[in-house]
């Protein structure tokens, strides 16, 4: 094994989920390293330099602590990105790589833009010899365009010596458990053609990661595990969530079906959780993408094949909705609804993808009057994902409102579960909260409107204490035996 040029300060382009996070937990880790995060964003860094702890950009159970030791002795958070470049032995590239909406691909193709000016940014800026690594998501190859931009550099004429390696290491955080999966990763991937730059990289994880847990491979064996890892992932829920539907069905229970399985150690018992569908902001964007490589590679079938889990997720959360309305006398027009959870799973205040977004605005569509709870989204994002301006919660004893009678869907922010619920003819769980949990039905229900329902999409609920509160009760997966 080839030994380690010593690293001594590294730059991450882009402070975002990952960039965060993922940086302080290095800082943390390796106090001799200096580590410089850096944003186009000036308001994302302010935050992540905000003296209190809990204004982060980012909520992530632990990072406060986290960033609370490194931040200021050598972890650093700035817009100087030219500057951290230049300094830099090692630069990340950890910008979003959303998927494209206009253009050659759109709707299934990576948008590589942000990846593409970093490339061109760190050619211009880097001093010295600079391992260059992808810590973003990206289409398997990517490598060799960021290569050809660096070798570019590496040759131009202004007689300035520079040169670079790039490695693949892609993340495999999960939002929610970031600090946890990043200070035990079951796996590090390394992905490169250069052995000194990829022990450079090990070195810096082996200050907390066992050394058969770091991997090295090819670049490409890399960039294409991190895709097929989150569709893999993706598609044992959409599994799920298919069988789910097959037991409420046919009277059989996903729960009892998925420890039937789960306990087969050829299967696992991990995602196996069946529910309102997966969000976030990679396992769609990341399918999409293996399905436009697919195709680009000429295997429309196996295209085909894994398309099919995304198809398999719209269809769940159309399905939640629509289901919703059928069990409320066919309508929910000027109905109050109380929706618990808007965040795409429990633990974090990210909204991506999430699937009460298609929900609600299902539901919003069919004229309902949703009343939002959620612990950690602010209701300008909800606004942001609805496309809808929060209105103002109508007094309980106003009978229906303008907008209900004309039809129209509105949404107004619950800053508790009780006021949501408040004469609401049902309510919908889609986040798996842990406060969810605990509601005491007896009290709640009677807040009300009677006949009501509860729609647990996460089954996080004690199906009795609901019945015995005398709520109509469905849950995913359940079938009527
Ligand atoms: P994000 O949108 O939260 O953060 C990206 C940041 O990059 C933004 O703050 C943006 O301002 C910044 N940026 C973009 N272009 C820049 C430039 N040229 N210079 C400086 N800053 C720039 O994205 P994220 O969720 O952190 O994801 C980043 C990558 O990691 C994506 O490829 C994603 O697929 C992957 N990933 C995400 C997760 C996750 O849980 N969110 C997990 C694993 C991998
Ligand atoms: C996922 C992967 O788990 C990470 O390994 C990966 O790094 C990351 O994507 C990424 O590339 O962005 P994340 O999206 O943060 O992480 O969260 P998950 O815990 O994977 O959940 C994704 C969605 O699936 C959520 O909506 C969750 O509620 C849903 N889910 C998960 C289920 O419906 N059932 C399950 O059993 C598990």
């Amino acid at each position: 094994m080839k030994s380690a040029a010593p690293i001594r300060s590294i730059c991450c382009i882009g402070a975002g989920y990952v960039g965060g996070p993922t940086m302080a937990v290095i800082a943390d880790r390796c106090p001799d390293l200096q580590v410089t995060v850096v944003d186009i964003n000036q308001d994302r860094i302010d935050a992540w330099n905000d003296s209190d702890l809990s204004k982060l950009p980012v909520y992530e159970p632990g990072l406060d602590a986290v960033v609370g030791r490194a931040r200021g002795r050598n972890l650093h958070f700035s817009t100087g990105v030219d500057e951290a470049i230049a300094s830099a032995d090692m630069v990340f590239i950890s910008v979003n790589t959303p998927t494209k909406t206009r253009g050659l691909g759109a709707g299934q193709a990576s948008d590589l833009r942000w990846v593409e000016a970093c490339a061109r940014q760190v050619a211009k800026s880097a001093v010295g010899h600079t391992i260059v690594v992808e810590k973003s998501t990206l289409p398997v190859r990517t490598a060799e365009a960021v290569k050809a931009i660096l070798s570019a550099a590496e040759h131009s004429l202004d007689g300035s010596q520079r040169s670079f390696s790039v490695l693949s290491n892609p993340e495999f955080l999960a939002e929610g458990t970031a600090i946890s999966d990043l200070e035990s990763p079951d796996r590090v991937l390394i992905g490169g053609e250069h052995p000194e730059a990829i022990e450079s990289l090990a070195s810096i994880y082996g200050h907390w990661v066992a050394h058969e847990r770091i991997l090295r491979t090819n670049l490409w064996s890399s960039e294409l595990s991190k895709l097929t890892a989150n569709a893999f992932l993706a598609q044992r829920i959409s599994s799920i969530n298919s069988v789910a539907a097959l037991c409420e069905a046919t009277g059989a229970d996903v729960r009892e079906v998925a420890r039937a399985i789960g306990t087969d150690s050829r299967i696992g018992p991990k995602f196996l959780q069946a529910g309102p569908g997966f969000g976030g902001s990679c396992f769609q964007k990341d399918i999409l993408n293996l399905v436009y490589l697919c195709r680009h590679f000429g295997l429309p079938d196996v295209a085909d094949y894994w398309e099919s889990v995304v198809q398999l997720n719209t269809w769940q959360q159309h399905r939640i909705a629509r289901m919703v309305v059928k069990k409320l006398f066919g309508t929910v027009t000027g109905k109050r609804l109380a929706i618990l959870g808007f965040a795409f799973k429990a633990d974090t205040n990210d909204t991506r993808e999430a699937p009460a977004i298609r929900i609600a605005k299902d539901l919003l569509e069919e004229g309902a009057q949703l009343a939002i709870h959620d612990p950690k989204v602010d209701s300008e994002q909800i606004a942001r994902d609805l496309q809808l301006p929060a209105s103002t919660a109508p007094a309980v004893d106003s009978g229906p409102t303008r907008a209900a009678l004309s039809g129209e869907g509105t949404w107004w922010p619950s800053d508790d579960v009780a006021s949501a619920l408040r004469e609401a003819d049902a309510v919908i769980i889609l986040t798996e909260w842990n406060q969810y949990r605990d509601l005491d039905w007896s009290v709640l229900a009677p807040l009300m409107r009677q006949p009501a329902w509860l729609f647990d999409a996460r089954s996080v609920v004690n199906p009795s204490e609901v019945r015995a509160a005398g709520l109509n009760f469905w849950r995913v997966g359940e079938g009527q035996s």
